[in-house]
């Protein structure tokens, strides 16, 4: 089965072909960032009319990177949410129509499922049960997954999530948008030691997760030592980055500990990050476990994990009606679909 995917929850048009048998055939991908630059953030009605301009020719460009036409496909997957009401419906409104008019199946995906099973993209079969970790700019999440489309939420971020904390850290130390990447390549100049800041929720028993009071640990620390030198900088996006990855690190352990699941998915934009990749597979040694990353292209935003979970989705038998719907919140759990064992 030959599914086109099709990704514009945010800044990021992604488009990719997946092929159940012979795996990715095609993956493009347009990123707004210059577009956003100059206003510090995703400004949501130019991401919408980007992804509107961007979509048509990317589809072309994926399917002659294929050697295919329209006609060779057999489903289309769109993210529905959650994200960016405008630049959902562009991709959504699209990949509906364009399956009405070829007569095949199209498929909603969540962005987050999307996200958790972007490793699969390279690692065909992971061994099931395992915990996953979502962390991206929206979510944070630790999730058990005991078979593909059945997800159990362990715990999640109840106020920003990690790669929010990042950016929001990131523009206080005045770094280009986005942050995320830009702190973690200054932070390799800090030093150790000079600044701590707190592990929030550490002391409390359970499995969420609280980024707020990382960052305001940061604002008040930038404010003490204003003005800032690039040393200081360097060294409270050291101790920001080392606090917000050992509180993650630790969360891991507990719902390794409570599950006794030792297999572990990351997954998201912040699982593109060097240290934290380091620190897991040094805790996953550890506690005599193994963990799995998607490709640095695929933790961020992009079309192949949509294709991909698209695919998973109208293999187990699932379509979508001709209404076109998306969603801005949307919870993993309340997508478990028909289980569907390979
Ligand atoms: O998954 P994603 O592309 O979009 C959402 O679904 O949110 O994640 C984007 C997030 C941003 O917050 C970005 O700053 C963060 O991932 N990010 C990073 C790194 N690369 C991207 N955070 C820390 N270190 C990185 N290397
Ligand atoms: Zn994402």
């Amino acid at each position: 089965m030959r599914v086109l995917g099709i990704e514009t929850s945010c800044d990021e048009t992604g488009v990719a072909i997946y092929c159940s048998q012979h795996g990715l055939l095609a993956n493009v991908l347009h990123s707004q960032v210059a577009l956003h630059a100059e206003y510090g953030g995703v400004v949501p009605e130019l991401a919408s009319r980007d992804h509107i301009r961007k979509l048509l020719p990317l589809v072309n460009t994926a399917l002659q990177q294929a050697h295919l036409t329209k006609l060779d496909l057999h489903g289309i997957a769109y993210t529905s949410g959650p994200g960016l009401i405008g630049a959902l419906l562009v991709g959504a409104s699209f990949g509906r129509s364009l399956a009405w008019t070829l007569n095949i199946p199209a498929i909603a995906v969540h962005h987050m499922e999307a996200h958790l099973l972007a490793p699969m993209l390279d690692v065909e079969r992971l061994q099931l049960p395992f915990l996953a970790l979502l962390v991206s700019g929206g979510h944070t999440q630790l999730i058990a997954v005991q078979q593909i489309g059945h997800y159990r939420l362990l715990g999640e971020s109840l106020d920003d999530a990690a790669g929010e904390a990042f950016d929001k850290t990131a523009k206080l130390l005045e770094l280009p948008y986005p942050g995320g990447k830009e702190l973690a390549k200054l932070a390799k100049q800090g030093i150790a030691g000079k600044f701590h800041f707190p592990r929030p929720m550490l002391d409390k028993p359970g499995l969420d997760f609280s980024f707020s009071g990382l960052k305001t640990a940061a604002l008040n620390t930038i404010k003490a030592n204003l003005p800032l030198s690039l040393q200081t900088k360097a060294d409270i996006a050291y101790a920001f980055e080392e606090a917000l990855i050992d509180t993650l690190i630790q969360k891991c352990r507990r719902a390794i500990h409570m599950t006794g699941i030792k297999t572990l998915v990351l997954a998201g934009g912040v699982s593109a990050n060097h240290k934290l990749r380091a620190t897991v597979d040094a805790m996953m040694l550890q506690e005599g476990g193994q963990a799995h990353y998607p490709r640095l292209e695929f933790c961020t935003d992009n079309g192949a994990m949509i294709a991909y979970t698209g695919c998973q989705r109208l293999l187990a038998g699932q379509s979508e009606t001709l209404s076109i719907e998306v969603k801005a919140r949307w919870s993993l759990i309340e997508n478990n679909y028909v289980n569907y064992s390979r």
